[in-house]
């Protein structure tokens, strides 16, 4: 039995012989020639352009939905697709608990207010039970998020949705390359937005994002709201005449040019990194208390991010859950193949909402006819849970398309948490007697419940 590197062993990977983590997106001659072809061509205008026009076609084609914008960003999308289901100032749309703030930030991007609602605990996608009791006079829309490459409960969602008459809007920025019954996200609610940062499944060369619908009228809004407000019609004078607010949401045609390209390999690394990803959780399942992501039935997960549950009782461990997550995380990253938290809290814990900041003087919340909406992570017990009790693959900022494609890398991990679970009394004397906070603490070091807004200091100001 080796000895753990948390104690003096020697750790399982060595960073100097190689890098953990690939680079991502991954550019092949192909996609520099695309970006190429931009220079070349001189035009670089963010609207008609032939390489835009040509990525809308080719994704609504593969996407299969009738209408594809591309965009700036993923917030700028999802903005999009909020203004274009027609929710107005002072309305509510319910957004999960856990995901990244941008999903609740396009909400009030539009003067709408995000009625945050509780995940499920075993795919950690929101909950369509939570999500009908948050349901208010003013809740015109769902934002389900399809976490970590997951896509969310459709099914369940539509039948709530029918029943309240409400917009399902998709935010499927963790999950390109996702299928539900057979679907691919994108194309799993009336409307939908995703991001091409990065670290995405589905990335350009920088920022961007994409808009999909089936419907004509969320179409045509969302198209003026990429346009300052404006219909631009080509190859017809434009009339300057704005006919709602919109904004400056246009994509880069370098952005587009690359993505055409990236578009074409999608099913390959999609291919790559769910094989991967499953026999990792092969592997994993066979360790008594180490839970590997669940994926249910006709849908795929692409494992942008691969979330662990651990418990203890299961391990043969007379430990709490919390301690036993953080003394994992611990002693991988002793073994050099690191663990991260992804979000530290509930997004409504964010110093934000829990002000109220947004515009201002309390807008949206503060809007005339608006219901009382108050911000407490004590509201969202399970995400509380979730991120007590888990952690995702990988370093702080990094995802799934980092280390997916790599099997080398699958073993890696797969040996250190064998060698973790042969050492499993050892660790759990280490995590009785380290100092333990709950992760939510570091958005306020005092106390729970009682957030601290940092102001900047005047030298950060200049
Ligand atoms: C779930 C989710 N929604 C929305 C966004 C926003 O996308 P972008 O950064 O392209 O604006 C991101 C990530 O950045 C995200 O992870």
């Amino acid at each position: 039995m080796s000895k753990l590197a948390l104690f003096g062993g020697t750790p399982v990977f060595n960073p100097a012989a190689r890098p953990l983590e690939d680079r991502w997106p991954e550019s092949s001659p192909e996609d520099m020639a695309a970006v190429e072809r931009v220079f070349a061509s001189g035009e670089f205008l963010g609207i008609h352009h032939p390489e835009i026009e040509a990525l809308e076609k080719e994704l609504a084609e593969y996407f299969g939905v009738d209408y594809v914008l591309a965009m700036g960003s993923g917030t700028a999308s999802l903005h999009a697709a909020v203004a274009a289901a027609g929710v107005k100032p002072g309305d509510e749309v319910i957004v999960p608990a856990l995901t990244f703030l941008a999903s609740a930030s396009a909400i009030l991007h539009h003067v709408c207010i995000p009625v945050f609602a509780d995940i499920d605990p075993i795919t950690f996608n929101i909950d369509p039970k939570s999500v009908e009791s948050k349901i208010t006079n003013r809740t015109r829309a769902i934002m389900a998020v399809d976490l970590h490459g997951l896509p969310a409960d459709y099914e369940a969602l539509r039948k709530v949705a029918d029943k309240h008459n409400l917009v399902i809007i998709e935010d499927a920025a963790h999950a390109m390359g996702a299928t539900y019954k057979g679907k691919k996200a994108g194309a799993l609610a009336d409307v939908a937005g995703t991001s091409l940062m990065p670290v995405k499944q589905l990335a350009t060369c920088g920022e961007g994002g994409i808009f999909f619908t089936d419907r004509p009228d969320f179409y045509n809004r969302a198209s003026m709201v990429r346009s300052f407000g404006e219909v631009i019609q080509k190859d017809k004078p434009r009339a300057y005449n704005a006919f709602t607010l919109g904004w400056n949401y246009r994509i880069n045609p370098i952005m587009a040019a690359y993505l055409r390209s990236q578009v074409k390999r999608l099913d390959h690394y999609t291919e790559l990194f769910t094989s991967n990803g499953n026999y990792l959780s092969e592997g994993l399942r066979k360790l008594p208390g180490l839970i590997p992501p669940f994926i249910p039935e006709g849908s795929t997960h692409v494992y942008h991010m691969y979330r662990m549950t651990f418990d203890p009782a299961a391990a043969g461990l007379d430990i709490s859950a919390g301690r036993f997550a953080r003394a994992v995380e611990d002693a991988m990253a002793a073994e050099k193949l690191p663990l991260r938290l992804y979000q530290n809290a509930p997004i409504p814990g964010q110093a934000m909402f829990r002000t109220k900041e947004g515009f201002g003087d309390g807008v949206p919340w503060s809007l005339p006819g608006t219901n009382e909406i108050n911000y407490d992570i004590e509201d969202y017990p399970v995400t509380l849970q979730v991120l007590e009790t888990t952690r995702c693959l990988g370093k702080n900022g990094s995802a799934g398309p980092f280390y997916f494609r790599n099997r080398e890398t699958m073993d890696l991990y797969l040996e250190a948490f064998n060698k973790i679970w042969d050492n499993l009394d050892e660790l759990a004397s280490y995590a009785q007697q380290m100092a333990y906070e709950v992760p939510w603490t570091i958005l306020a070091p005092s106390t729970r419940g009682n957030w601290v807004v940092v102001t900047p200091t005047k030298q950060e100001e200049d």
